[in-house]
């Protein structure tokens, strides 16, 4: 008898019921997707009425905004009276180094796949091949180029972030991005969805630069929806930028804001899960229903984190124990302790930095005006320190027009507040 195991199987299920994968704009996995039907009405009315532009979808990390995103794409899909639309099936993620040029061959590529998804046998017509051949020989100019420019930089010791430019018109560009849209309608797609992902860790102004460069070519374009998925205050944020003018009627003045899921929802995503995966119907979730409580309220209702620590429970009691079955909630409770405790003090800070990111944690959010509070001398030094938190992912940060929050993310708050039923 070996040592190797799938512990899910053990636990009675066919699959991880705790994974953190967004859900996609399919048929099986809206059986597994929690309504939130005044925002589906929000963006779904965007995406059903409009014939180009791009709407912000904003919500903290972690909420579901994927999901949601792609799920609202499957209602329309759904139904026959409302605009065929190619679903977005990949994301489009953007750099803080990203030129315009690449955010657009990256929208074609993500194109070319939801085509392949959506409309089997489109890869043998011609311009499908002939717009993959050239966005495949563009990219790897582009690829080959940066390459050498980092050679060379290397070799004197300097770093150079800068790659270089493609050279392709803008003309081109629009052309690949017509006949994109145009093998969409051949295909019977009125409109093309892209979900453009990513944005709580892209420099703000470099985002809004690009939106800048792209009015014309990407967002004007007749056929072409986008959704920018982001974190909140950024739409806001863009409206009082000083590209907001030369783009403000591309994007759409509604927001589509994501609020967490109350804790009932998340319990019925749990069961959901528990009730598609099992192997028998006698089968309950691994982990207790207090834990995740307390999951959810470290985090402020942070799904991906409520499932992600769940399984790190699930995981670790199964490798400590053998005969797995729903786990006691002490013990539930001693494995988040330890995973938790693992993890925060591998982060590599001073003393004074975990003074600091305690002392933070029971003022509970804070702005960098607040920065006295912590025997700081100015907002900027404190804002220093907010920052590395904010890297490092120990802290969460939200706009209010000009003004900066930042918040505690679970482990931290739980980290520092004690595990307590
Ligand atoms: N309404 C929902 N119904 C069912 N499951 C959901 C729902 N919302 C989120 N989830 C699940 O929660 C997890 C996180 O969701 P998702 O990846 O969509 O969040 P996100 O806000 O896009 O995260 P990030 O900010 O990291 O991009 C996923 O496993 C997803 O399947
Ligand atoms: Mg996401």
């Amino acid at each position: 008898m070996g040592h190797i195991r799938n512990i899910w199987l053990e636990y009675g299920f066919l699959m991880n019921p705790y994974h953190t994968d967004h859900l996609d704009a399919t048929r099986e996995d809206a059986a597994l997707y929690i309504h939130r039907e005044t925002e589906e009405t929000r963006l779904g009315n965007f995406l059903a009425s409009e014939d180009h532009g791009a709407i912000f979808v904003e919500g903290h990390v972690g909420v579901g905004k994927t999901t949601f995103v792609n799920q609202t794409q499957y209602l329309l899909m759904q139904d026959d009276s409302l605009p065929r639309i190619l679903p977005s099936c990949s994301v489009v993620e953007v750099q803080n180094t990203s030129t315009s040029e690449e955010l657009v061959f990256s929208i074609i590529a993500s194109v070319l796949r939801a085509l392949r998804l959506h409309s089997p046998g489109v890869e043998d017509s011609n311009i499908f091949r002939e717009i993959k051949s050239y966005t495949w020989q563009a990219q790897i100019t582009s690829w080959t180029a940066s390459a050498s420019i980092m050679g060379t930089g290397g070799g004197n010791g300097k770093i150079t972030t800068q790659t270089q430019p493609v050279a392709i018109s803008l003309q081109t560009l629009q052309n690949l991005l017509d006949k994109a849209a145009i093998l969409a309608s051949e295909r019977g797609f009125e409109r093309i969805v892209l979900l453009i992902n990513n944005l709580d860790n892209v420099n703000e102004n470099h985002f809004f630069s690009l939106l800048h460069d792209l009015r014309d070519t990407i967002l004007g374009r007749s056929r072409w929806l986008f959704v920018m998925a982001g974190p909140i205050g950024m739409h806001r944020s863009l409206m009082s930028s000083t590209i907001h003018r030369r783009i403000s009627e591309r994007i759409a003045g509604e927001v589509v804001k994501l609020d967490p899921l109350n804790l009932d929802g998340v319990f019925e995503v749990i069961k959901k899960r528990v009730e598609h995966f099992r192997k028998q119907e006698s089968i309950k979730a691994p982990v207790p229903e207090r834990t995740i409580e307390i999951l959810y309220n470290a985090s402020r209702g942070e799904i991906r984190y409520v499932l992600n620590r769940a399984n790190g429970i699930a995981r670790m009691v199964a490798q400590e124990f053998t005969g797995t079955g729903p786990i006691q909630e002490n013990l539930a409770l001693a494995a988040l302790q330890k995973l938790i405790s693992d993890e925060v003090r591998a982060n590599d800070l001073t003393e004074r930095q975990w003074e600091i990111l305690e002392a933070i944690v029971h003022a509970g959010n804070v702005r960098p005006k607040n920065h006295d509070s912590f025997s700081l001398n100015s907002a900027q030094a404190f804002i220093n320190y907010l920052n590395r938190f904010h890297r490092l992912g120990l802290i969460e940060q939200e706009r209010f027009g000009r003004e900066t929050v930042y918040t505690p993310r679970g482990d931290i708050a739980l980290f520092f507040k004690g595990i307590s039923l």
